[in-house]
């Protein structure tokens, strides 16, 4: 007989809740869908090899990353608590608790540094709409540092923190749920329009070329890495997000189909995000490697030629605003659902403190790009660089490492909670007890000791 689990006792007051289905679906792929796919996801795209790189990004996300997917949400939805409570409610070794806890720790983290990028679109989707990134023979880079440098980013930051913390304090279903169902519709019109218009551009055959046609003399096993902490990073894995959000999925719901969507809602963004970006630059002469630059830099150049320039980069914009922010809510909730279990703290307190925590956390990382903590390099990295550097690729594959092997090794039930069997339970567990954590390992081994990113 399955042994019968209480729920992880929350704070006072807090109520025990569920997301509908469709609610969870729609906030799960609100959580992968963010600034990843975006802002990262290009510039990598760009500088590992281009089309090569995006199938390697492919292959990366489903031998690995949606098999963890599944793996956290079933974590999460069995154990029934936090990040770190739900290993210990299914495991008789308590001490996996502990390594829940580090992930907790990462979606801190991530959501200090995630927050000033998410801020940063807040500000360029006023300033594009504004006109004030459309003067003529405007210096892009320059503009670019000196916002970032200054003390606005700051305020953004406070803007995304207080609207993740109002969200998240208002619950499951009237705030993370509600919220994405709102934003997600009009993300995707958004999105659709935006592809419409970077295909139609003079010029933007070359720039689907360079993303959709692979030349795989291009490739090294640095691409390999890096494409797998993307899709990590990319799929909100190792952090404990989708373990929490699972905790909240009801007992009737296919975790495997909702893995399916996921990773369709993920990649089929990644492919729309590099037929925006791509054809954009492209169309305008604009080289596609210029790092971090290509979302704040490169494109703003591109928006500022083209005609209704304002408007397209205003949409940019905003959909970059609203793909962080229902990814930084998911991040969030992480350290929130644990501070209401771990410390009986209510839903709201724990919200409000941890949002302010995180800015506070951030501010060095805002002031590190271009701003006056630019030259503060310890160890060669400057602070916002650090915060990347240590979540995406040493603390979410840990994480990735911990979750795989609790379910493939510890943890003897994952395949009922999960509801596979027979070949799709046999693929999941190869994946989980032998392909996973060797990749993960080497992205691990490499991103420390031989060339850090
Ligand atoms: N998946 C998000 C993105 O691609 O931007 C980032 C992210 C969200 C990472 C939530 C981790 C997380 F828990």
């Amino acid at each position: 007989m399955r042994k019968q689990l209480t729920e992880t006792p929350l704070g006072q007051g807090n109520k025990v809740e569920r997301f509908t289905s469709s609610g969870f679906i729609l906030a799960a792929i609100g959580s992968s869908v963010g600034l990843g796919n975006m802002w990262k996801f290009p510039y990598i795209t760009g500088l590992y090899g281009g089309a090569a790189f995006f199938l390697l990004f492919i292959v990366c996300l489903i031998l690995v990353g949606l098999p963890i997917l599944l793996a956290e949400m079933t974590i999460g939805r069995g154990g029934r608590g936090n990040a770190a409570s739900s290993f210990s409610n299914l495991a008789s070794d308590k001490n996996w608790k502990w390594l829940g806890f580090l992930m907790v720790l990462t979606a801190f983290l991530i959501m200090a540094y995630y927050g000033v990028v998410a801020g940063w679109t807040l500000q360029y989707t006023v300033d594009s709409l504004s006109g004030a990134l459309s003067k003529p023979g405007m210096d892009f880079e320059k503009q670019f540092f000196d916002f970032a440098g200054g003390y606005w980013p700051l305020f953004w930051q406070l803007v995304v923190m207080v609207i993740c913390g109002i969200v998240v304090g208002k619950g499951i279903s009237g705030g993370i749920e509600k919220f994405n169902k709102y934003l997600i519709p009009g993300f995707l019109i958004i999105l659709l329009i935006l592809m419409f218009r970077a295909l139609t551009l003079p010029g933007a055959a070359a720039g689907v070329e360079f993303f959709l046609k692979p030349d795989f003399s291009v490739l090294t096993g640095e691409s390999a890495l890096i494409a797998l902490g993307h899709a990590f990073f990319s799929l909100s894995l190792g952090m404990g997000c989708m373990l929490t959000y699972g905790s909240y999925v009801q007992k009737e719901q296919s975790l495997g189909k909702a893995t399916v969507a996921i990773g369709i809602g993920d990649l089929g963004y990644a492919l729309i995000a590099g037929l925006i970006i791509f054809p954009t630059v492209f169309s305008y002469g604009i080289e596609s490697d210029k790092g971090v630059g290509l979302a704040f830099m490169a494109l703003p150049a591109a928006f500022s030629q083209m005609p209704l320039g304002t408007v397209f980069g205003g949409l940019f914009f905003l959909l970059l605003a609203i793909a962080a922010l229902t990814s930084a809510v998911s991040i969030l909730e992480v350290p929130v659902a644990y501070a209401m279990s771990a410390w009986k703290w209510s839903r709201k307190k724990a919200a409000a403190i941890i949002s302010a925590v995180c800015y506070v956390i951030g501010i060095p990382a805002a002031l590190s790009v271009g701003g006056v903590l630019t030259d503060w390099t310890p160890f060669g990295k400057n602070v916002f660089d650090w915060f990347d550097f240590t979540t995406a690729y040493v603390l979410m594959p840990l994480g990735g490492l911990v979750v795989t092997l609790f379910t493939g090794y510890a943890w003897k039930r994952a395949g009922e909670e999960a509801g596979l069997t027979g070949f799709w339970y046999r693929a999941w567990m190869f994946s989980l007890r032998y392909i996973a954590p060797v990749l993960i390992l080497a992205v691990l081994l490499y991103s420390i000791f031989v060339k850090p990113v």
